[in-house]
């Protein structure tokens, strides 16, 4: 398989775990190449549901290798965690299928703790973060005073550095009601951590590089989507890293030229977590979507806020991230809906537009210009086996959409199992 970029197109929970599920099969080795473990990527693997937050989705099949790049934001409590969920499912993970950057940042307790102080400190403005410290990581990476995966593994000089950014932090939650951060007990934590994740601490960019020469093929696994972006999302509701197909080769080392296709994800419909602009959010139809069981976060259990495909964000998505494909995903979460909408533009001050804005005051004014199109009522799309038996009105409305997004859609969600993956000519 050619090497492949996957991006969200949306605001993440496109169904990214799915497809990279069922592009594996083809593939070599799979990266993550940024954010940490504020995603949540659930996969159903034979009939078992694995919900995975660091660790690519490509360590549920025995033969292939993951990486986490140097993009990546690690928690090691909770990486190691996640080997032993994963473990105790039956999976094996050991350096022989995973390797780690030795460039990426850690992610510790007073990471999280500055989280939910920053959040707290918003009032009525939160981003709503997943809380996991993310932001305050990447603070630290560009300020140039982060601690990276090669500082845990060397430990010359970690203690000294943890205690002057617990001290900084300490300083910063003064006189707040957020507990005091113990240096000694993350030290305590960290080392016995840093004893189990050194066999799989590497050079990454160069084990990639030659197994690029080796001929084996990459995908990128994506997290988040194209609107948590920190340039092109609805800032300042956005994530801290570049979720764009970009940031997969500024957050693996692997160059542009290397990357033969990319496959932008988006739901049939649009949802999001924590605040920020979403111009058709639709209260019956995320009612509708909660009542069926649907759209609860995988890492923090919130509901997700639904509301139908606005195709002036995916269209704009796919041309960001140079989209070959679609997959759409979820267009079961249709199945039964009498008269669905599109969002084609937004009326803005009076006007068209057709591309996003930038300013958080101008998302508010926005309204969404829609066209309708007759649901499929008869006939459920869920558990189709193939494209050819997809309801006629679910087979016009994929139609609708690639027109709509100038772009393929090349493969189809039907329900949450790899079986339910369709490939569309
Ligand atoms: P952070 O990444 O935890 O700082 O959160 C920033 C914003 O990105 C919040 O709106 C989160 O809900 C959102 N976010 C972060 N990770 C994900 C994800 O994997 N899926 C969906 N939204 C996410």
């Amino acid at each position: 398989m050619p090497n492949t970029i996957i991006v969200g197109a949306q605001w993440g929970d496109e169904g990214k775990g799915k497809i990279v599920d069922f592009l594996t099969e083809d593939t070599d080795i799979v990266v993550r190449a940024q954010g940490g473990n504020n995603a949540g990527h659930t996969v159903i693997h034979d009939n078992k549901k694995y919900v995975l937050h660091l660790i690519p989705s490509g360590i549920l099949w025995p033969e292939k290798k993951c990486v986490i790049g140097n993009g990546v934001v690690i928690d090691p409590i909770s990486l190691l965690e996640e080997f032993d969920n994963l473990q105790q499912q039956g999976i094996e993970i050991t350096p022989e299928n995973l390797v780690i950057s030795n460039r990426a940042h850690l992610t510790l307790s007073y990471h999280r703790v500055l989280d939910s102080y920053r959040e707290s400190g918003l009032g009525g403005k939160k981003i709503g973060t997943t809380g996991r410290g993310i932001g305050p990581t990447y603070i630290d990476k560009a300020e140039r005073s982060g601690i990276r995966m090669a500082d845990l593994i060397d430990q010359g000089k970690l203690s000294e550095k943890i205690i002057s950014k617990v001290d900084k932090a300490n300083s910063v939650l003064q006189g707040s009601e957020a507990e005091t951060i113990d240096s000694n007990e993350i030290i305590d934590q960290i080392k016995t951590a840093a004893e189990r994740l050194k066999p799989f601490v590497t050079e990454t960019t160069t084990y990639l590089h030659e197994q690029i020469i080796a001929g084996k093929s990459l995908l990128f696994e994506g997290a988040q989507g194209t609107y948590l972006d920190i340039d092109h999302g609805t800032y300042p509701f956005v994530t801290s890293s570049n979720t764009t197909a970009g940031g997969a080769c500024t957050g693996s080392g692997v160059s542009p030229r290397s990357i033969d296709n990319v496959t932008a994800v988006a739901k049939a419909y649009t949802t999001r977590v924590g605040s920020g602009p979403f111009i058709t959010e639709n209260q019956e139809f995320s009612d509708r979507m909660h009542g069926m069981g649907r759209e609860f976060g995988a890492t923090t259990g919130r509901k997700r806020r639904c509301g139908w495909f606005d195709a002036v964000l995916v269209r704009h998505a796919c041309r960001l991230n140079g989209a070959d494909h679609l997959a759409l995903t979820n267009v079961d979460g249709l199945d039964g809906i009498d008269t669905i909408k599109i969002c084609t533009s937004y009326e803005l001050k009076g006007e068209t537009i057709h591309t996003p804005p930038a300013n958080s005051e101008d998302w508010d004014l926005c309204t969404p210009i829609y066209e309708e199109m007759a649901g499929w009522v008869d006939q459920i799309t869920a558990g189709a086996p193939d494209i050819a038996t997809m309801p006629e009105k679910a087979k016009a409305y994929l139609d609708r959409l690639s027109e709509l997004c100038e772009t393929p859609i090349r493969i189809v969600g039907v329900g949450p199992d790899r079986k339910e993956t369709l490939l569309r000519d």
